[in-house]
């Protein structure tokens, strides 16, 4: 059987894959018309978030019985063509969720504390020490939109700043909202109106996507302090230009844009917008785990044998 990989995995997991004996091609950054022309040639192909498995691509992939999600998000995966013709779509929920985590985290104290922009101050060799005064997190309160796998890991984190933790998620059981010590928000505009800072952790659905944005912002409190480590638009991105335009938000920490790679965004004209090139699970840790566990469960997954994140 024959493996395509087409966006950077961790080399173990490459040799997981390679050790099967099956026969894996890895074509980093190949031209989507390249793409769709050798496809039909393989069983399976690895991905992560930029190559777009849609209806056009399962019409050239006549012998495809797998496609492995290389992390967590699956949006950009149509699952309907994938049910359809019967091929088996595996991802990997669980292996990269503390970097997210540590990086919302990482984002969000960066933000409150003008740390890249002062870095860029100094390296420029100025020694201005006025125009960095950021703010501190303990005695705020953060509102987590999500509290799923990372949304959860993000709420005790920031407990552990002494801030108080507050969730919006229509989705999650009372007991868990009790477990993880986080108070519940019935809706999102609870939420909204009473967080210092607010993080969101969902997938992107039709559901979530813009879900923060000009309405909410109206209500938002003055200064409000936003961080978008999941998907690309959940915090609309002209909604949060406005508003940051106008003093509503003081700060945003942002690792995912729409339309990834995207280097024109008007959010990066902004000073206080800090942001990176969706690196949340971007860690050491995060891809060896990710790697390793995409080329079992697609292995798993050629030979028949049941697997866990299918
Ligand atoms: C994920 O969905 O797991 C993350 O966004 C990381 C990635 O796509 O590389």
């Amino acid at each position: 059987m024959k493996i395509l990989v087409t966006e950077k995995i961790a080399d173990q997991g490459i040799e997981v894959l390679k050790k099967s004996g099956m026969e894996v091609d890895v074509k980093l950054d190949i031209e989507r018309g390249e793409l769709l022309e050798i496809i039909k040639n393989y069983d399976a192909i690895v991905v992560r978030s930029v190559t777009k498995i849609d209806e056009e691509f399962y019409q050239h992939a006549v012998n495809l019985k797998v496609v492995g999600r290389a992390g967590n998000g699956v949006d950009n995966i149509e699952m309907e063509g994938a049910t359809e013709r019967g091929i088996i779509v595996v991802n990997t929920p669980e292996a990269n969720i503390v970097s997210a985590a540590e990086h919302t985290i990482g984002l969000l104290i960066a933000s409150c504390r003008n740390i890249p922009q002062a870095n860029n101050h100094i390296k420029n060799r100025q020694w201005d020490r006025s125009g960095f005064k950021g703010v501190e997190l303990q005695g705020k309160t953060a509102g987590i939109v999500g509290l799923g796998r990372i949304g959860s890991l993000v709420a005790t984190r920031l407990q552990g700043f002494g801030m108080k933790v507050i969730a919006y998620d229509p989705y999650i059981t009372d007991e868990r909202f009790k477990k993880f010590g986080v108070e519940k928000k019935e809706n999102l505009q609870d939420l909204v109106k009473e967080s210092d800072f607010i993080s969101v952790h969902t997938p992107k659905t039709e559901e979530t996507f813009g879900m923060i944005g000009d309405e909410e912002f109206k209500i938002a409190k003055k200064g409000v302090r936003v961080v978008n480590c999941a998907r690309g638009g959940i915090i609309d991105e002209d909604a949060l230009v406005k508003a940051m335009k106008e003093n509503i938000v003081a700060s945003a920490g942002i690792d995912v844009l729409v339309d990834e790679p995207n280097t024109t965004s008007p959010l990066l004209d902004l000073n206080n917008v800090i942001i990176t090139p969706h690196l949340g699970a971007d860690t050491v840790e995060a891809q060896n785990n990710v790697g390793v566990t995409i080329a079992h469960e697609v292995l798993s997954a050629l030979k028949g044998e049941m697997v866990p994140n299918a």
